[in-house]
């Protein structure tokens, strides 16, 4: 069993800029947990502080209960990845695996052992010898991850460690990345602004949102059940229309936009304008016309339309201007609707999401 990390009341400020505003989190031992959230929330911030690179403002890190904050960065005994793989140019493949363990100086028979299982691991061992300007990306990136474990750490640390790479390279190694981590059963925080990527790879995940933490929980929960607008937006590809709460009777409210009306995920609390979050996927195209006062349908005249393989994704325009989308999964080729088209649409209540407005979007 990897170690527990827990954090507690983390904050961190650069100058003017606040970068952490008290955040809190407990990761488990073994765990493959994922930090997600926009571009400047503070995730390199949280990692570069439990690695002992930052110095946070408040706030206690501690592992295994031992207060690792306490430490110097080279005595907490931690693997970092990061982004630009930072392996040492002039040095090789192995080298800079052997690298940390010389560094522990650690006996060189053992040095020679441990580095070449490291690379086993990620299949770079038959490139020992070679220099990292005579790699692709992904194996330069196999490299730093074979360095990172040779030290075999107590946690791993990844920042984006997938960012430069190509999107199919991307996929083969977060599975890799993956399996690797379950066989060692190393405690790993592993960081991306990519929600998809979160949600394939995690184990659990938190999301920040400005230096704070959003929620906490496992992938199918954070989508299905997100517990902000905030993190409903973020994850997936989303709708998000303010319209107004008119029946809160029987067991699906009802909210009304400018000329149609949807049922909704019933919530407590909500009162007059609501911001109704629902994805594509919630959305189907009708043929017939949407009845009654209580129908979860609406008419929009097609924007544009995306092919994306399994899914169709059409662009639609509401009557009072506001955009939408809708996917067709298993798109009929014979029965596509054309741009400027006008369409019928239902929705599914049970995937329309309600907050309150004053939330910031
Ligand atoms: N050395 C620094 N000096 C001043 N401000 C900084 C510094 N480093 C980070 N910041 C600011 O702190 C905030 C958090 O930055 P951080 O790098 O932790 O974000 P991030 O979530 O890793 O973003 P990204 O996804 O772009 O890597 C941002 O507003 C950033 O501009
Ligand atoms: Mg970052």
């Amino acid at each position: 069993m990897g170690a527990i990390l827990e954090i507690d009341g983390l904050h961190k400020r650069y100058g003017d800029v606040g970068a952490l505003a008290g955040v809190s989190l407990t990761i488990r031992g073994g765990e493959f947990f994922t930090l997600l959230g926009p571009s400047g929330c503070g995730k390199t911030t949280l990692l570069r502080s439990v690695a002992g690179f930052l110095r946070p403002d408040g706030g206690r890190i501690l592992c295994d209960g031992e207060r690792l904050d306490r430490l110097p960065a080279h005595k907490r005994d931690i693997g970092m990845v990061f982004q630009n793989y930072a392996i040492f140019p002039h040095l090789s493949v192995f080298e800079n695996v052997a690298y940390g363990l010389r560094a522990r100086r650690v006996e060189p028979v053992e040095i020679r052992r441990r580095a070449m299982d490291a690379l086993r691991l990620v299949q770079m061992d038959t490139l020992a010898d070679r220099r990292p300007d005579q790699l692709s990306g992904g194996q330069q990136q196999r490299v730093a991850l074979a360095r990172a474990m040779a030290i075999r750490p107590r946690l791993l640390l990844m920042d984006e460690p997938l960012s430069n790479l190509d999107a199919k390279l991307r996929v083969e190694m977060r599975t890799e990345i993956r399996r690797l981590q379950r066989e060692l059963g190393i405690t790993t925080v592993y960081v991306t602004h990519d929600q998809e990527e979160a949600l394939a790879i995690s184990e659990r995940l938190a999301v920040l949102n400005a230096g704070r933490v959003e929620q906490v929980g496992f992938p199918w929960d954070v989508y299905q059940a997100p517990g902000s607008a905030f993190v409903a937006r973020f994850i997936g590809t989303s709708n998000a229309l303010v319209g107004r709460l008119v029946a809160t009777d029987g067991d699906r409210p009802q909210v009304e936009f400018g000329g149609w009306t949807t049922r909704a995920r019933p919530r407590d609390g909500l009162a007059g304008r609501v911001l109704a979050v629902f994805r594509p996927e919630a959305l189907s195209l009708a043929t017939e016309a949407p009845s009654g006062p209580d129908a979860s349908a609406g008419e929009a005249v097609v924007v544009s339309r995306e092919f994306l393989g399994a899914v169709l994704r059409y662009r639609l325009r509401l009557d009072d201007g506001r955009l939408i989308y809708l996917d067709e999964h298993k798109p009929d080729a014979t029965r596509l609707r054309g741009e400027g088209v006008r369409v019928r649409f239902t929705v599914q209540p049970e995937a329309v999401m309600l907050f309150p407005v004053e939330e910031p979007l």
